[in-house]
Parts: C-alpha cells; structure tokens; sequence
C-alpha cells in the first residue's frame, strides 16, 4: 500500500509536535494501541528527524513529516524515514525535492489559485490548511466542485466536535490533528491516555464512514 493509499485508509493523521526524541517510543506505542497506527511528526521541533526516524524503525506505523518548509527538511525527513511529506503551504522546490526523494508530497491550499497550482506540479491530493480559518468543511466541497479528483486532508483547528463535518465531505480523504495526540500527553509519555484520544477518534470516524456509505 502506498503512503497515500494508508493515510487515506485510516482517515485520520495525528499531527504531532514534541520536544525530544525520547517520547518516540510511547508516542507508537499509543498510536498502535489506539488502533490508528499513522504519525505525521512536525518540524516545529529540532527532535523532528529523531522521533521520525525511531518511529519509522519500527515498523508498525505510517510516519511522515510534516510543517516541512525547504528542500533540506524533505532531505531531513526522508533520510529519517518518512513516508510523506506535509507542508503548510505550497513551494515547488518543496514538492519537487520530495517527488525526486519518491514520496508523495502534500502541500498546504487555502484558495483555488493555490489548489491550481497544486495541480500544475502534477498532485491530486492537498492539505487544506488552515482549515477551519479558511471556511471549513463548506470552503471544500466548493473548492472541490471545479476541481474533480482532487482529496482534500484538511488540518488546523479540527478536533471532536467537528471532525465528522470534514469526513462527510466526500473530496475529503483524511483529516488531520494533533487533538488525538496533545504535546503535553506526549511529553508525559502517557501512553494511556494518548491510546484513549486515539481510540475515541477512531470510533469517531468509523461512524462517520458508516453514515457516508450505509450498507
Ligand atoms: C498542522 O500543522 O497541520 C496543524 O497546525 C494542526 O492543526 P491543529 O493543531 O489545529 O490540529
């Protein structure tokens, strides 16, 4: 299964940011436990690489990057080990660098000249970011209409209590978030309580799956 294909079969993304390379551990630990084996580490962070590369050495989970800025940090990311690179915005040098490293790159859209120029570099699939100050789930669906085939991952500001506004959106194909993986749970290592976000988004987004394609 490609990276794509795995972000867009478990839905969701937890977004993480954390400060050493030593929660790594409990950081998987809790994403397996919690039944969504998938990480995107941030480059807010100096231990980003660090954390990506002791994830990634497991085996068990979807790491990739992400809050990746320049062409040093896709080399970064993907000499570490990730599988995809995610930006906040769109660069070229960005998307290119990691099409050359052969992972897929998702960079940022807000608007439909950026979603055009995402689609100009050859990309069907984007972040939208940041999703619920750029017009949430609605701003999708009508971003989505003249640009058919194009997913959407949005990001920023999702949590509970709107998550399954963007799951229904059918040009949606995972939502990120770092509500599933909070930077103080993770610096705790509270492999319990992370586990127990994580499962409660899961279960959250299996319901959603249920409504969008009743049997
Ligand atoms: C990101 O980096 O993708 C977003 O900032 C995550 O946004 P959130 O913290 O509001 O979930």
């Amino acid at each position: 299964m490609t990276a794509l294909a795995g972000l867009v079969a478990h839905s969701l993304v937890p977004v993480v940011v954390a400060d050493d390379a030593a929660c790594a551990g409990a950081l998987a630990d809790a994403l397996v436990a919690g039944g969504l084996p998938v990480a995107e580490v941030t480059f807010r962070t100096a231990a980003a690489p660090a954390i990506i590369e002791a994830i990634a050495g497991r085996g068990d989970v979807l790491v990739g990057a992400g809050t990746v800025l320049n062409p040093h940090q896709v080399d970064l990311a993907v000499d570490a080990g990730a599988a995809f690179v995610v930006s906040p915005g769109l660069s070229r040098a960005v998307v290119e660098r990691a099409l050359e490293r052969g992972v897929p790159a998702l960079p940022g859209v807000a608007t439909a000249t950026e979603l055009q120029a995402a689609t100009e570099l050859g990309l069907e699939t984007v972040k939208f970011f940041p999703a619920e100050a750029a017009g949430g789930a609605p701003a999708i669906a009508a971003l989505a209409a003249p640009f058919a085939g194009i997913a959407f991952v949005p990001t920023g500001g999702i949590g509970p209590s709107n998550v399954a506004e963007y799951l229904r959106v059918p040009a949606v194909a995972a939502v990120g978030g770092s509500w599933m993986v909070p930077r103080d749970l993770v610096a705790a290592r509270d492999v319990e309580r992370l586990a127990s976000l994580v499962r409660d988004a899961v279960a959250l987004a299996a319901a959603c799956r249920t409504r969008r394609t009743p049997t």
